[in-house]
């Protein structure tokens, strides 16, 4: 018998990964350079707009095509984009992938020997999100997204014994019932639950 060879019966190919979900820019003033773009290029105007907290920015997306810009507006100057900004000016800051497993790619890219800049996914305007960090992947912020659209997602990763789940759904902001009896139900179970709505405004 043929040892110490592991073989696989898949092709190697990476069918979660479904397409190019946004390139996205630092700017001082959203509404500035969604103005610049309309004018410009005769592109529409906003489309989701969100103030994320744990990253320091108000985010927001112009529409085009099948993609998206993302435009980065920090919060503070003492935040990842503030300090960008304070380093490059405006300019590119990072290009998305669409996939519809975030959890596995994060997983599958991790034993590559890619360094992660979140292990886990977290919540981000168009759904759950992970960045892989520049040094590993030619100089190029990447970001993962799986969009929740208006069903949701339910992304679930364990470390060690705890099992943790984020359950990501547009306009979720605490009072699902459902949602609650599911989180309630799966703490009582012994694991780490985090739920966040996906709120897109006009
Ligand atoms: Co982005």
């Amino acid at each position: 018998a043929v040892t110490g060879v592991q073989t696989c019966a898949l092709p190697i190919c990476f069918p979660m990964i479904t397409g190019l979900h946004h390139v996205a820019i630092a700017v001082r003033d959203i509404d500035a350079t969604a103005a610049f773009y309309r004018t410009t290029f005769g592109l529409p105007g906003i489309e989701a707009s969100e103030t994320l907290p744990d990253q320091g920015v108000r985010a927001a997306f112009i529409p085009l095509g099948n993609c998206r810009i993302e435009l980065l507006q920090p919060l503070r100057d003492d935040t990842t984009v503030g300090r960008y900004l304070a380093k490059h000016g405006e300019g590119l800051h990072h290009i998305c992938l669409e996939t519809d497993d975030i959890n596995g790619e994060l997983e599958r890219i991790a034993t590559t020997g890619v360094a992660l800049i979140d292990q886990t996914p977290r919540h981000g305007l168009a759904g759950l999100i992970g960045f892989l960090h520049p040094r590993s992947t030619g100089g190029v912020l990447i970001e993962l997204v799986q969009v929740t659209g208006d069903g949701g997602a339910l992304a679930v990763s364990h470390d060690g014994r705890v099992l943790r789940v984020l359950i990501a759904k547009p306009g979720l902001d605490g009072h699902d019932r459902g949602a609650k009896v599911v989180a309630r139900a799966l703490r009582d179970a012994g694991m780490e639950v985090i739920y966040t709505g996906i709120r897109q405004t006009p």
